[in-house]
């Protein structure tokens, strides 16, 4: 593996890799690698010549009063899992290799990025886009891996690079979860040992949502109720918000027939953490997708 700071080095990478024929797979990332990212990068070394990393903490994603100063970080740590897993190069550039003279362009993805995160958090998906077409730029990669413990960024991605007809194929990758079933994210280590157990009440919430759905309730409304009272409920965690919306739209729906997201967000502390589940209706067969843990998927009739 090499570790690049410059774009210079990513272009002859890609290119190199592209004279020879072969496939380009890019993992954008900010670092503080755990499972998931891991699970990305396998996911891309499977399938390209060349797996490119992106470790990037983005600034233009973070509001104002947000975590960008303390945002967790080890290249150390995040070299050798990235070694571990076959990467071919690491590029960490830093924020005035990306962002030399500032920015006058930005990517803006409308309607799907006003819901969900975007309610309380409406410069982050400006942020997120803006640098994603950067990093598709700079690698040019053949296909591109996010995970869907950001459901909400992988269909504003994937909406972007369909309405930019970017060359890029868009890969959304299992949710990954710790083995109490706290969905894994940098961001849990801010958490103190006792907001770490609070924190599990967020997919406790959505466990008893998916046991209602695999029970035959399609009443969003009641799905809904029973998320926040489940979280509510729990001391020391503060609902941001909990939704059930149409999984192409991110709209909020009433009844549940077609592909369904089921998120929330909530403070634990100060942090915020996202999670979520996906319903899938396949031909009269109803799915719930918990994310990757040992009873990972339920198919109910
Ligand atoms: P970051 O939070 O570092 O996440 C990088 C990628 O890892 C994203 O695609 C995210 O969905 C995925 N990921 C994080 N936790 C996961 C989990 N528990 N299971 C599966 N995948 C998981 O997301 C970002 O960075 C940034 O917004 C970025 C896209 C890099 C743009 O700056």
């Amino acid at each position: 593996m090499i570790t690049v700071t410059t774009i210079a080095e990513v272009l002859a990478a890609g290119d190199a890799a592209r004279a020879r024929g072969g496939t380009v797979g890019l993992v954008p990332t900010m670092g503080y690698f755990h499972e998931g990212h891991r699970s990305l990068m396998r996911a891309a070394r499977a399938a390209n010549d060349l797996v490119v990393v992106s470790l990037f903490v983005n600034p233009t994603q973070f509001g104002p009063t947000e975590d960008l100063g303390t945002y967790p970080r080890d290249l150390a740590a995040d070299s050798a899992a990235a070694t571990a897993e076959g990467v071919d190069v690491l590029f960490v550039p830093s924020a005035v290799e990306m962002y030399p003279d500032g920015m006058c362009t930005t990517v803006h993805v409308a309607g799907l990025t006003e819901g969900l995160c975007g309610a309380s958090r409406p410069t982050h998906f400006d942020g997120v886009t803006t640098i994603v077409s950067k990093l598709f730029s700079i690698a040019a990669p053949c296909s591109a891996y996010f995970g869907r413990k950001d459901a909400q960024q992988l269909a504003v991605v994937r909406r972007m690079a369909s309405d930019l007809d970017l060359r890029v194929d868009v890969v959304g990758c299992p949710l990954v979860r710790e083995a109490d079933g706290v969905a894994m994210s940098s961001r849990n280590a801010y958490l103190l040992p006792e907001e770490r157990s609070h924190a599990r009440a967020l997919v406790g919430a959505l466990h008893a949502v998916a046991d209602a759905v695999a029970a035959g309730e399609r009443d969003a409304g009641a799905l809904r109720d029973l998320l926040v009272a489940r979280v509510t409920a729990e001391p020391g965690v503060r609902l941001d918000y909990a939704e059930v919306v149409d999984a192409a739209t991110l709209q909020p729906i009433d009844w549940l027939e077609r592909d369904t997201l089921v998120a929330l967000a909530a403070f634990v502390g100060s942090t915020r953490l996202i999670d979520n589940i996906a319903v899938s209706f396949d031909a009269g067969t109803v799915s719930v997708d918990r994310g990757r843990t040992p009873a990972s998927t339920d198919q109910v009739g």
